[in-house]
């Protein structure tokens, strides 16, 4: 049972529907919003309270893409976590180069930093109890009708990773959405990393599938978002089935990886080879690159290049 549970992003699209519905638990008692904005999260922690009758929300400030700011975080964070859901991240960052101060660019600061941070910095401070669940995406294997190729790395090894993190491996000719994908993985690799270096939690990693609804599209490139707002999602995602689904659909994921035992420590889970909604299933058994215990590592070693 998750009593108390914290959630990065949880002022907006999956990280707060997150926070509705396991609120709607009984056993929980606390949803901790860690946002970076103190409106925004004011806000939603508001309109959360509205919705469940609840007054169990808590907000804790901290930007993912700044170390300090994590770790003054964690610092008021008194009473042990129960889960943790690193959902904040997204396509974020208009250029490979755009770094944040811990050299890593906007991109992979967004999607990893942070989130390493702050789970490595509660587990010192023994305030981790049970689980973390990484929330990636089915751009790892690859999405074939938005032109992302599955992720293909030569050796997978630390300096290539480390030039995932940096941007350099993507030169000029950065695709938000390609480098994305490099970037989810290395994130997965990590937790995956994680998993077998802390057996007594569980590591659990989650797409939250293709979701209508969040702020998502509004950092992708302009065409982009042009396409898929009005024409892939509304027209040509339904027409193909478990393409696209709803926004308490995507949440729902996070929330029974972290509740339901049936999901195991060690596996990333999302939709079906080609799809993009319905059944989740492990996608090692047709992207094996992800079971390879050595590239896990990797990714860990290559993230703690940018941490002091
Ligand atoms: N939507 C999908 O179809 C889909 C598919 C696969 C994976 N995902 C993943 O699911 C997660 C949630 O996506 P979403 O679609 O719900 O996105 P979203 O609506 O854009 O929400 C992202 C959340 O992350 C927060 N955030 C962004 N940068 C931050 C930072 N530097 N520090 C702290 N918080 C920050 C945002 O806060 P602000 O409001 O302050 O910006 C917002 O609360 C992401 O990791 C995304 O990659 C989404």
């Amino acid at each position: 049972m998750n009593e108390s549970i914290l959630i990065t992003g949880a002022n907006a699209g999956l990280g707060k529907e997150t926070a509705r519905q396991l609120a709607m638990k009984r056993e929980t008692k606390r949803v901790i919003l860690f946002c970076r904005n103190q409106a925004r999260a004011e806000a939603a922690k508001k309109d959360l309270e509205v919705k469940t009758g609840k007054k169990i929300f808590e907000i804790v400030m901290g930007d993912v893409t700044d170390a300090n700011s994590v770790r003054k975080a964690v610092e008021k964070i008194k009473e042990p976590i129960d889960a943790i859901v690193l959902n904040a991240g997204g396509v974020v960052g208009k250029t490979a180069a755009k770094s944040t101060p811990s050299g890593m660019n906007q991109l992979a600061a967004t999607n990893i930093l942070g989130h390493v941070i702050l789970v490595e910095e509660l587990i010192k401070r023994d305030n981790l109890r049970k689980t973390v669940l990484s929330v990636s995406a089915e751009a790892v294997p690859g999405v074939k009708m938005l032109g992302v190729k599955p992720v293909s790395m030569k050796t997978s090894s630390v300096d290539e990773f480390v030039a995932v993190l940096d941007g350099s491996y993507f030169g000029n000719k950065f695709n938000a959405l390609q480098a994305y994908a490099y970037v989810k993985y290395a994130e997965t690799m990590w937790t995956l990393s994680m998993a077998r270096k802390y057996p007594k939690l569980k590591f659990v990693v989650v797409s939250p599938g293709n979701t209508k609804g969040t702020q998502a599209p509004d950092s992708l490139p302009p065409a982009m978002r042009f396409m898929l707002k009005f024409v892939m999602m509304p027209i040509v995602f339904p027409l193909m089935g478990e393409m696209v689904h709803t926004l308490d659909v995507g949440a729902k994921r996070f929330v029974d990886a972290i509740s339901d035992e049936q999901y195991k420590s060690g596996v990333f889970y999302a939709s079906k080879q080609g799809k993009l909604s319905g059944e989740m299933v492990d996608q090692s058994t047709f992207f094996t690159d992800l079971k390879n215990t050595s590239f896990q590592d990797n990714a860990n070693e290559a993230i703690h290049h940018f941490i002091n």
